[in-house]
């Protein structure tokens, strides 16, 4: 099956990526322990077919952004968050734990070696991807005892063109209580395809997922968080195993905290934000994530019926996406030392 591009924004969407920059950085674990790793050109890996990550899903994945600051200098956005995290998915998937030092040495070396693909527009950026993968040679279906620790980069711009479509999904589901929902792990991207590839033909660019056991509450939208601002006061579902820890959700909610807006963290009801629709009341939403940033959604989709968020630069969320960017351009004081400096 084809990924069907309906509209531009899809089309959009799928340069995300494409291109390598020059190098990657490749560790290796064996016998019990990671090497050090080493910083190469950006080349093809040679595996047996019969490695393990091909077979039963054992690979876990992260996604940060290296920035061009004003001044010149170049820092990557929270890393320590994308550490904590890649280390929760690894264990959550039975493999291996990174040291602090080697993933932040992984990172490191590759934006410094590429930091020249960082373009000199606001929207540029360099996508990191770091990715754990099992590699020991086995079909059984084993834990495996050999993985490979690979950080690889490309350059990144705007991932939408344009506010974003959306369903709410009631068929099917991306996360279960006591699953995999809240790693990063490349199975919850594999099945996600299916109901995201129908919402294509249909018309959206994403779905809103909703919990796998009534479809009543709202979970996450595609791979992004999602965030709702009604009449003010900013909702977001609450992390609760089954939704991804995002760290652009997490620097929304402290912005928003400190720029003194009401922020709930909770279970968000489907029917809830139907009736603030329905009731005339303004409603913002958007999706949160590190590729996409903020996602503006223009039109949402609920049980057949659509409704218009509120969008544009007057917008809080815009107002945030702008404070967010800036401070990662320092252009606004970076508070929270959320700015890791390269040096
Ligand atoms: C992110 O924005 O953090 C993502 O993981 C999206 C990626 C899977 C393309």
């Amino acid at each position: 099956m084809s990924t069907t591009e309906t509209n531009a924004n899809i089309a959009a969407t799928t340069t995300f990526g494409k291109v390598p920059t020059d190098h990657m950085f490749i560790a290796e674990y064996k016998n019990g322990k990671w090497n050090e790793g080493t910083l190469t050109r950006f080349q093809h890996i040679s595996l047996s077919p019969f490695a393990l990550c091909f077979h039963y899903g054992q690979t876990v994945f992260e996604g940060m952004k290296a920035f061009r600051m004003k001044d010149g200098q170049v820092n990557v956005f929270r890393p320590l968050k994308n550490f904590e995290r890649m280390n929760l998915s690894l264990e959550r998937m039975c493999m291996p734990p990174l040291s602090e030092e080697l993933f932040m040495h992984g990172v490191s070396e590759m934006v410094k070696a590429d930091k020249k693909f960082i373009d000199e527009d606001e929207e540029s950026s360099l996508y990191i991807r770091p990715l754990v993968i099992a590699t020991e040679e086995r079909i059984g279906v084993k834990v495996s005892d050999e993985y490979l620790f690979i950080v690889m980069c490309s350059p990144a711009k705007k991932y939408f063109a344009n506010p974003i479509k959306v369903k709410v999904e009631t068929e099917f589901t991306r996360a279960a209580e006591g699953g995999t929902g809240f790693a990063k792990c490349g199975g919850n991207y594999g099945a996600a395809y299916y109901p995201t590839h129908l919402a294509h033909l249909q018309g959206y660019d994403q779905v809103i997922w909703t919990d796998g056991q009534n479809h009543e509450y709202m979970e996450e939208s595609g791979t992004m968080n999602v965030i709702f601002v009604v009449d003010g006061t900013l909702i977001t579902p609450a992390l609760s195993g089954t939704i991804l820890e995002g760290i652009t959700r997490d620097s929304i909610l402290t912005l928003a905290r400190k720029n003194g807006m009401k922020v709930e963290e909770r279970r968000v009801s489907v029917k809830e934000i139907q009736d603030a629709f329905e009731s005339g009341k303004k409603v913002e939403a958007c999706g949160v994530g590190t590729v996409a940033v903020v996602a503006p959604i223009e039109q949402i989709d609920i049980n057949g019926k659509k409704y218009t968020p509120f969008t544009g630069d007057n917008s809080q969320m815009a107002k945030m996406k702008r404070q967010l960017l800036e401070i990662r351009l320092g252009i606004q004081k970076d508070e929270n030392g959320w700015n890791y400096m390269v040096k």
